[in-house]
């Protein structure tokens, strides 16, 4: 038993009234449900390999090993779906604290992951760290994208600074795909040392290849165990194709039904636990860029997508929730809940002559932060709000890598309900050619052009002041 609940009750009309999914709807979507639970068996789908992959796994547990030995740092060089993953495994998996701790309670090197291009960020992060002791992690399918190529040649050029030319390459590894793409060509020409991201598998979907296992493992986060709860999840999302007994399928039937029948076009998925706050984050570009599209599988204009966004409980009810509550009807929340905390905090007895301190002595924090969950919970359904609830058992490798899992077989099933491509991303491939076109990058220059006609904004609709 993986001890995960997925828990429906609150997107159902018998709970939130008119603005949950009927018996009649449900009926009503059944046939396309059955297709969608087919499609998805039959489709070549990589990244229902990677769990089953212990041989990566066993590979990588070697070579982080070796880089624990050698390292204090460990600086992960991606964006979007070659950062967002390893930063979920890290906030879930690690100490809270992680790289403040002294090295003999750390696992392993300090994990950065900046996951932008920002020059104040990159040359801060250079300022953190001592050159000798780091190891670079250039993750990129593609192995073009701009920002992550130009941050491998501004780490590189400061290796080389410090370390020298043949010393600068022990410090870098890079993952990318095993053929494809000037990265791998480099790779070869040079002897960094790398790894592979199997060419049928998508960034944002890419969190249990080589992507996201090589910084978890480096960290000391056990990525066999990780693999395991995957792998039992995928079972679990698979043998049946029945509504509440696969629990991807039944979500991916709800939240489509949210958006189509409800108008819920917005999901916020909040979790009760700061150890997952990143999951909540690593789903948005899951969520949004798989489903997001402009048109169906046979061409048909659609612009399609429910807006993931997050929310962090306790905190967030005391900054969105009263909108949540009361503001419009076009939200549907999922909580992210956990049974037993890592550790446990108990409230003193303190100011007992005081009603407003007194009732809290002797309780715990883990106590406080489940009610406050409950608390919410409630007053979202009472108030016609729909919610539902992932609930952990305890936030361990067997668990994430079941709850990653989930949700994105819960993503790929969504695809196809809505008919569309979910592993493909037009939109921000368009974007990345404006980027090569704005930075020189031959063979772009109508993309150039197109930019540079288009970026002369009427100064009357400019205030500057
Ligand atoms: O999910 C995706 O495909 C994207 O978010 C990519 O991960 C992102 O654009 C980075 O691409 P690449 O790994 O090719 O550098």
């Amino acid at each position: 038993m993986l001890n995960l609940r997925y828990d429906f009750n609150n997107l159902l009309a018998e709970c939130v009234g008119v603005h949950g999914i009927g018996e009649a709807e449900l009926k009503l979507l059944a046939p396309k449900i059955a297709a969608a639970a087919d499609a998805v068996a039959k489709m070549p789908l990589g990244f229902r390999k990677l769990p089953y992959n212990a041989k990566l796994a066993d590979e990588i547990t070697v070579m982080a090993s070796e880089i624990q030995e050698r390292c204090d740092n460990f600086v992960v060089v991606g964006i979007g779906g070659s950062a967002l993953g390893n930063i979920a495994l890290h906030s879930a998996l690690n100490h809270p604290e992680y790289n403040n701790l002294v090295r003999p309670a750390r696992r392993g090197p300090r994990l950065f992951v900046p996951d932008n291009v920002d020059p104040d960020r990159i040359n801060a992060l250079l300022d953190a760290v001592d050159l000798d002791d780091t190891m670079f992690n250039v993750i990129t399918k593609s192995g073009g994208t701009a920002e992550t190529m130009s941050e491998f040649l501004v780490f590189r050029e400061a290796l080389i600074k410090k370390l020298g030319e043949e010393r600068h390459i022990e410090h870098i590894v890079i993952t990318t795909d095993p053929e494809k793409g000037e990265l791998r060509k480099i790779v070869r020409k040079f002897g960094y040392s790398s790894l592979p991201i199997p060419p049928d598998v998508g960034g944002r979907f890419s969190v249990l290849s080589a992507v996201g296992l090589l910084s978890a493992a480096v960290t000391g986060i056990d990525i066999h165990a990780l693999l395991k709860g995957a792998a039992e999840m995928d079972e679990i999302c698979t043998k049946s194709k029945k509504l509440w007994e696969n629990p991807a399928l039944t979500g991916a039937a709800l939240h489509y039904l949210m958006e189509k029948a409800k108008g819920k076009n917005v999901q916020v998925m909040m979790p009760y636990s700061h150890a997952l706050r990143d999951v909540a984050d690593w789903f948005r570009q899951l969520w949004a860029e798989s489903l997001g599209k402009r048109v169906d599988r046979k061409g048909k204009v659609v612009h399609t997508g429910q807006t993931p966004e997050k929310a962090l409980g306790a905190t967030d009810q005391h900054s969105v929730m009263q909108l949540y509550i009361e503001g419009p009807f076009d939200k549907v929340i999922t909580f992210l809940t956990v049974d037993e905390f890592e550790t446990s905090v108990e409230i003193p007895h303190a100011f007992d002559e005081y009603d407003a301190v007194k009732y809290l002595g002797g309780h715990t924090l883990n106590e406080l932060i489940n009610a406050e969950q409950r608390a919410t919970e409630l007053a979202l359904t009472q108030s016609g709000k729909p919610n539902c609830a992932i609930r952990l058992e305890k936030v361990d490798e067997r668990g994430v890598g079941a709850l990653l899992y989930l949700l994105e077989m819960q993503t790929a099933y969504a695809g196809e309900l809505y008919n569309i491509n979910a592993f493909d991303q037009p939109g921000v491939e368009l974007g990345k050619n404006f980027t090569y076109g704005l930075m020189g990058r031959k063979g772009y220059d109508a993309k150039r052009r197109e930019v540079e006609e288009a970026s002369k904004p009427n100064p009357k609709w400019v205030v500057s002041v």
